[in-house]
């Protein structure tokens, strides 16, 4: 073994070790053209085809990103599934019953995986599928850097306790997306995903029967479909304008006292993000390139690469083999150190 042969620093091979388990992966536009050329396409058919099929589709793909992104970084962890012994995200307060758009993974993943078996991550797949879910729905265009790797782990109290409520307040907003290193303005930009897609019942209900910040107009059309008691799956659009497009509308919503969530509305109620709201409302191009350049940083969140993550060939399922095998690989050259 090079360790026992060579006259390398222990130093190095401590960095070695570090660097086995804990490096970022170095991002790129191009990382599949030679290894998976078909790579960008197969992605991008598969959302069309499912968005076409159904239009909240796309709002539930960009979802998917973001709840993986907030979560330990963008490394697919949000797509394991629980198993007897392995308790995942799917259940965790965010993501239970409300999170969707798993099967349309699966789907894109085994086309991928019989263009070029063992290549595509499914935490890439996820980034992909977000940006062509928006350009789908009329939003703008943004280019996914690649080269991400899956997670052997996910944690249900992160994705319990890293993912924003709706019931937060504007400063409990600003906080958590700080957290993640985003600024206010991102904050803001980011939100304007709530242009597209649907809520349940459950969670604005408070909202509708508590406060006084909502159209009056607007609360009552949306009591016929969550009562204050049952229903909590009924789904109202969270843009009540135009909910499959990507457009700004949602801002528009706001400043009529239409946001759908408390936090929606949280944006725009006399605090220091009016401003930004007033400016996205009436200026639909800046939203569009503020939001691309949002979501390009929130793609390169902790990319995972080195032998504690893998490309798992089935999206559901970490290889938990090859994790062990990079974990004892590991324990060999440090225990050698
Ligand atoms: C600002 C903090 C945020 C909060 C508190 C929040 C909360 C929520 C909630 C409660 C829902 C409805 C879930 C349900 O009732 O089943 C929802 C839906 C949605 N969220 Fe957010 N969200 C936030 C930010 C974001 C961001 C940053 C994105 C994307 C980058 C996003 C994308 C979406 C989309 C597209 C939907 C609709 C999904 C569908 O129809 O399947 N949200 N969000």
């Amino acid at each position: 073994m090079a360790c026992e042969r060579s006259s390398v620093k222990p130093a190095f091979l401590l960095l070695l070790c570090f660097l086995l388990g804990t490096a970022s992966a170095q991002l790129s536009s191009t990382f599949y053209s030679t290894s998976c050329p078909k790579a960008l396409s197969t992605i991008k058919s598969g959302v069309s085809s499912a968005v076409s099929k159904e239009a909240r589709m796309g709002a539930s793909l960009l979802r998917l990103h973001f709840h993986d992104c907030f979560v330990n970084g963008c490394d697919a962890s949000v797509l394991l599934d629980d198993t007897a012994n392995f308790t995942g995200e799917k259940t965790a307060g965010p993501n239970s019953n409300s999170l969707r758009g798993f099967d349309v993974i699966d789907t894109i993943k085994s086309q991928l995986e019989s263009a070029c078996p063992g290549v595509v991550s499914c935490a890439d797949l996820v980034a992909v599928a977000a940006r062509d879910s928006v350009v789908a729905l009329g939003g703008p265009s943004w280019t996914v850097q690649l080269g991400r790797r899956d997670s052997t782990t996910a944690s249900l109290s992160a994705a319990n306790s890293n993912i924003p409520a709706p019931t937060l307040s504007l400063s409990g907003l600003i906080s958590a997306f700080s957290k993640k290193g985003f600024t206010a303005k991102e904050m803001v930009a980011l939100s304007g995903s709530h242009t597209i897609g649907q809520a349940r019942c459950t969670s604005f209900r408070t909202r509708l029967y508590n406060e006084n910040n909502i159209n009056a107009t607007f609360a009552t059309s949306l009591k016929v479909n969550c009562p204050s008691s049952g229903g909590d799956s009924n789904l109202s659009p969270l843009d009540t304008t135009s909910p499959t497009s990507f457009d700004n509308a949602y801002f528009k919503d706001l400043q009529i006292q239409k946001g759908l969530l408390h936090s929606d509305q949280q944006l725009f109620n006399g605090g220091s993000t009016d401003a930004q709201v007033n400016t996205y409302s009436s200026n639909s191009a800046t939203f569009m390139t503020d939001f691309a350049n949002a979501m390009v940083k929130m793609g390169n969140l902790s990319p995972l690469t080195g032998s504690s993550s893998q490309i798992r060939k089935n999206c559901r399922e970490g290889e938990l083999s090859i994790g062990m095998a990079g974990l004892v690989f590991n324990i060999d050259i440090c225990m050698r150190v």
